[in-house]
């Protein structure tokens, strides 16, 4: 272990995510030096074909990264170029981008649905690969969406439609869609990564708050896709309670439904789980963190 002792909490997400020795060690350092971020950004609608950032660019091995981030070289801000404050590109963590790969085992989907949208980086990517034909980014809460609104303006999406209906009641409505994205409420482990200081997000009552929410979440889900869907579950916590653990529940629970293989994300398979399933974590060294999961519904 490190040289600071580590907390009951930070021992018991070690042991929870079977991370031992050098692995465990690694995981905590990272949480208290809080230095794992790592930028990129997105193109937007507003970015012409053909389109590359004004900064150098960093060459990652990465062959998960979608054409249209782009990771800044070290020292660049992207948020200081004029581009950026014209929108045409949206800047986000590279952790956060990770997970899109899941939506290269999708097919281009007639309707879509961010139920959890704001500030809008995942709608921001689901645009990038599909466009925002027929999509919907739906925010909860008022201020947040009232964020969410702007980036889309500025980012060139005004045609998306926002929404801010629980998830309960996007269940009871009927309307259904071919693809959903639940970037769920979590701990957010992973911001202590990026120096974000997050009190208790490694308490149990945190955790198991959050699992309870997610899977109230992804139970309203399901009630949402059409036959042959899919739902991308993220979240940027790393503990398998609100993780692996929440997709279970669904699986067991909810007839009809498979976790689908993303081989692009190969190298991250948790092996805390029988179905597939993707954690990063710091260690990978593409940013903070996070997790995911691709479920499809049959047809
Ligand atoms: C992880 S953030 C989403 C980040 C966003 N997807 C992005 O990429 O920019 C989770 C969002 O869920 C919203 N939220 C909180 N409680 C919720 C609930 N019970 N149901 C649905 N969304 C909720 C939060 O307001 C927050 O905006």
């Amino acid at each position: 272990m490190s040289a600071e002792p580590a907390g009951k909490g930070e021992l018991r997400l070690c042991a929870r995510l079977g991370l031992e020795g050098q692995a465990a060690e690694a995981l905590l350092a990272a949480m208290r030096a809080g230095v794992s971020s790592r930028g990129a950004v997105v193109l937007t609608a507003k970015a012409p074909p053909d389109y590359v950032p004004p900064f150098d660019c960093a060459e990652l091995n990465a062959p998960w990264l979608p054409p249209h981030v782009f990771v800044p070289a070290e020292g660049v801000k992207p948020t200081a170029h004029a581009d950026y404050a014209a929108g045409l590109y949206y800047s986000l963590d590279l952790s956060s981008c990770w997970e899109s790969a899941c939506l290269a085992e999708v097919p281009p989907p007639a309707s879509s649905l961010d139920m959890c949208a704001a500030p809008g980086g995942k709608t921001m990517l689901m645009a990038a690969r599909f466009g925002a034909g027929n999509h919907t980014a739906n925010e909860v809460h008022p201020g947040r969406r009232g964020i969410l609104r702007q980036n889309l303006e500025q980012c060139g999406m005004p045609q998306v439609r926002v929404a801010g209906n629980r998830p309960d009641q996007w269940a009871r409505s009927g309307e259904t869609f071919d693809l959903l994205l639940v970037d769920a409420p979590c701990s957010g482990q992973s911001l202590l990564c990026k120096g974000i200081r997050n009190p208790g997000c490694l308490s149990s009552s945190m955790v198991n708050g959050n699992a309870k929410r997610q899977k109230g979440i992804m139970l309203a889900a399901v009630q949402c896709v059409n036959p042959g869907g899919h739902i991308v579950y993220t979240t940027c916590t790393y503990d398998p309670e609100e993780n692996e653990k929440v997709i279970a529940y669904i699986l067991k629970r909810i007839p009809g439904w498979s976790a689908v293989e993303v081989p692009l994300l190969a190298p991250f398979r948790s092996q805390l789980a029988a179905f597939p399933a993707y954690r990063l974590l710091p260690a990978h060294g593409f940013g903070a963190g996070g997790f995911c999961c691709l479920l499809k519904k049959d047809k």
